[in-house]
């Protein structure tokens, strides 16, 4: 069974929720982040969910933060386990088990830090028009998704819910957050970039562009925040049908996508998909976590 809402009874303040998390205030210094298995395409959330999409995005964000990207800065996870959480919460782990992550509480820095390896998505559409990504030059005669020589850092503004984010030119960072914060998220975001590129490539997956959000802690550190490296906040393809000078699949949402768009009912909210279309698009989040980690999935 899919988990689409959370409902832990007023138990915690429900902080925030976004198309897939639903943020809680567990104290005044720690979040909780529960993974619900809701999937969205086409900017709208479908009715029904995909059973362990929550569980495995929680696992594979916990898996960057405490392996791979370790020690490339600081993070905000501190545990995933339901030990970890209090007394009063344990009736509720139906919902929470293996989909949860007890994050530190920051202050966020309104930015999106976009990393980007590849020439696709709204990237391509702005290289074809003038030639440029966020403004910033770029060599002529480039083909879709062909790689860039080098990852570029094309931030964005982080818009309020329903708004969407705007694209900015890098320079532009600075005067959202200060000089020194942003010379040091485009120093980060490179840094954890690059290492988990590198590390995919070898498992058959390229990381085409990622998003990453950081925030501030109380000893002035800037911290990775929010959910790593997953298909939901990334651009996967798999290196096996990889090709530059076109558009590739979208790595676990593809079968979603031409549903919708076959079946007429593209950017239409409350659709129900169809049982075959949940078991392939789940095969796919099963996979990149295996992929990705190397060990096989053991439900939790
Ligand atoms: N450690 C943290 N401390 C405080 N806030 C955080 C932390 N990590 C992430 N956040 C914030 O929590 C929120 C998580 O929201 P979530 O990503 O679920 O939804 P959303 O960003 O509103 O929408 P979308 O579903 O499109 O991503 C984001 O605003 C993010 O910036
Ligand atoms: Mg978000």
């Amino acid at each position: 069974m899919a988990l689409t809402c959370t409902d832990l009874r007023g138990t915690l303040p429900l902080l925030a929720q976004g198309k897939v998390r639903d943020v809680y205030t567990l104290s005044s210094d720690h979040l909780l982040f529960v993974a619900t298995d809701r999937i969205s395409a086409y900017d709208v959330i479908m009715k029904n969910g995909i059973p362990n999409k929550g569980k495995l995005l929680t696992a594979l964000s916990e898996f960057w933060f405490t392996t791979v990207l370790k020690d490339v800065g600081l993070n905000h996870f501190v545990s995933s386990s339901m030990e970890f959480l209090p007394e009063k919460l344990q009736k509720y782990s139906a919902q929470l088990k293996g989909r949860s992550m007890v994050v530190k509480r920051l202050k966020i820095f309104p930015v999106e830090a976009i990393v980007r390896g590849y020439l696709t998505g709204s990237a391509w559409i702005e290289y074809k028009k003038s030639g440029t990504v966020h403004g910033i030059r770029v060599p002529e005669g480039m083909v879709e998704s062909q790689a860039f020589e080098k990852p570029l850092f094309t931030p964005s503004t982080k818009a309020a819910q329903g708004k969407h984010d705007e694209n900015i030119h890098p320079d532009k960072t600075a005067q959202l957050v200060g000089h020194e914060y942003a010379k040091e998220i485009e120093k980060l975001s490179l840094a954890l970039y690059t290492k988990a590129r590198d590390y995919a490539a070898e498992r058959g997956i390229i990381i085409a562009d990622t998003k990453f959000e950081f925030g501030l802690d109380e000893d002035g550190n800037v911290v990775l925040v929010d959910e790593v490296l997953t298909p939901d906040s990334s651009r996967f393809w798999l290196s096996s049908a990889y090709r530059a000078g076109r558009s590739q699949d979208s790595y676990d949402k593809q079968f979603l996508r031409n549903w919708l768009t076959e079946s007429g009912v593209k950017g239409r909210p409350g659709i129900v998909m169809p049982d075959e279309i949940v078991l392939e698009t789940s095969k796919k989040y099963h996979e990149a976590y295996e992929l990705l980690t190397g060990s096989e999935w053991k439900e939790t």
